[in-house]
């Protein structure tokens, strides 16, 4: 403690410095700087406890051995993208269950991909350390959920007995991408959006009591443990937000709206129409075209979107022309109506948490 005199008698003393002004705007900031990191460690602290309490090891949550049950399917009917075409409707019973169970395997597929280039996000935000801190620890431990998630897809692609789907080379150019992003933004956007995007499927999917109990289980897990991620990525791209202006948003959002119009179409691979003998050039069009394909990916999207909104992740003109492409914004948002906010919708990915 120091014995000088108090700073609020500096200026009177002092005669020289009694003009200096405090910088009450840079003060402001600093505060303000302070707060937020006390409030990310905060944040930090308590996903690294419900992950210390809650996690799973689908080596032994998942009964590998258990043999699949006759009658169910692999993905709820109205998700797979030729639901409700021509060719859908040319498609025997026996059939649509193929074309699922090869949908199921390529977004597994999906999924491990973009879970490791969500990976390599994290291990640069723990290069910036500092890495004893509560932020860099949960970056960690979100990074080893996300490598048991990548080993529990293959061991589920495996136990189906269809070759997985390699990813095309234009995903290895859009992970590339992402590695010259800086941190910020556009990358926790782009988290969310693979993230949010398959947790609205999977809470879908593990309540059908049709679905196949080992995708059911994967499911359940994948979407509990995701719960955490969703918490640290939606609190980064406010916090991100919050530290921009205007002009430095604008990048990260049409970065991120982007990254969206080019990933959606990498989920399902055409590739999978072969196994219903359907060219895969002619089933990605019918799929794409239908208006199924709408109702599907604004379905999937709509959390993400509103809160897109409620952040300001949805803002300008430039960034909703992008996002319409997609096909995936929910009426009220394309219509430039004022959104619902997504805080004030019951958030079940983040009640998850505590
Ligand atoms: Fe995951
Ligand atoms: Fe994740």
């Amino acid at each position: 403690m120091s014995d000088g005199p108090a700073i609020g008698v500096l200026p009177t003393e002092v005669g020289t410095v009694s003009s200096v002004e405090p910088n009450v705007d840079r003060r402001r900031r600093r505060l303000r700087r302070i707060a937020d990191g006390e409030d990310r460690e905060r944040t930090a602290e308590r996903l690294l406890r419900s992950s210390a309490e809650r996690f799973y090891d689908p080596d032994v949550d998942i009964d590998w051995d258990a043999p699949w049950v006759d009658g169910k399917i692999w993905l709820p009917e109205r998700r797979i993208s030729l639901y409700g075409t021509k060719l859908w409707q040319q498609l025997t019973p026996e059939q649509r269950v193929e074309l699922g169970k090869h949908e199921l395997v390529s977004l597994l597929g999906f999924g491990i991909w973009a879970e490791g280039v969500l990976s390599s996000v994290l291990l640069r935000v723990v290069g910036r350390g500092p890495v004893t801190s509560r932020h860099s620890l949960y970056a960690l431990t979100e990074l080893a959920e996300e490598a048991r998630h990548s080993t529990m897809f293959a061991r589920l692609i495996e136990k189906t007995g269809i070759p997985p789907y390699r990813q095309p080379r234009f995903a290895r150019l859009l992970d590339k991408a992402v590695q010259l992003m800086p941190i910020g933004p556009a990358t926790y956007g782009g988290t969310l959006l693979i993230e949010e995007v398959l947790d609205r499927g999977q809470r879908e999917a593990m309540a059908d009591e049709n679905v196949q109990p080992h995708v059911r289980q994967l499911m359940r897990i994948h979407v509990l443990e995701e719960s955490r991620h969703i918490g640290f990525a939606r609190g980064e791209l406010r916090r991100g937000l919050g530290k921009r202006g205007a002009i430095r948003r604008a990048p990260h959002r049409a970065a991120l709206a982007l990254f969206a119009l080019n990933v959606y179409p990498l989920m399902v691979t055409p590739r999978v129409y072969r196994a219903v003998g359907i060219n895969p050039a002619r089933g990605f069009v019918a799929a794409f075209r239908s208006p199924q394909y709408r109702a599907n990916m604004t379905f999937m999207s709509e959390p993400m979107l509103r809160y897109f909104a409620e952040v300001g992740m949805y803002d300008g003109a430039v960034t909703k022309r992008l996002w319409r492409l997609t096909r995936s914004v929910p009426h009220d948002l394309a219509n430039g109506e004022r959104p619902t906010p997504a805080s004030t919708e019951r958030n079940r990915s983040v009640d998850l948490i505590d």
